[in-house]
């Protein structure tokens, strides 16, 4: 899969954001090493905490469905009424990576438009991250 496919699955899942307090639309889409991909898009909540973020969604769905080993994660995210920018992971998103993905293999794609991205491994995005490397 290429990386603008990859990109276009991330904007389609935006469409879904569920984001009524934050107008803030995010969309991923996250690739396995299999090829298979599990989208993903923020679902915001009233009481505000319970809020997941885009990329929890697409890890917790793919996890749930027993995936374990990926390659590749696009983000597309930005205000629904807005111009198109970047949206980086959260740090909470980024901790979830680091438990499933080689943060020296894992790429993650910061789109903002399905031909306007920016390309990091997990390892540039989480210096000296905590994995479970680090309880062996
Ligand atoms: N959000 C994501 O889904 N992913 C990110 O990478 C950054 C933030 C969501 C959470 C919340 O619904 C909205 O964007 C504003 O923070």
């Amino acid at each position: 899969m290429s990386d603008r496919e990859l990109i276009r699955a991330a904007l389609a899942a935006r469409e879904c954001s569920y984001s009524p307090y934050s107008g803030f639309m995010v969309g991923a889409a996250l690739l396995t090493k299999s090829g298979r991909v599990y989208a993903g898009c923020n679902v915001e909540n009233a009481a505000y905490t319970p809020t997941n973020c885009a990329e929890r969604t697409a890890f917790f769905k793919a996890i749930s469905e027993g995936e374990r080993e990926f390659a590749a994660i696009a983000v597309a995210g930005w205000p629904r009424d807005g111009e198109a920018g970047y949206a980086f992971p959260c740090g909470v998103c980024r901790q979830v990576m680091m438990e499933f993905c080689d943060p020296d293999r894992f790429r993650v794609l910061v789109a903002a438009g399905e031909e306007e991205y920016r390309a990091f491994t997990l390892r540039e995005l989480l210096p000296e991250g905590f994995g479970p490397a680090n309880l062996t």
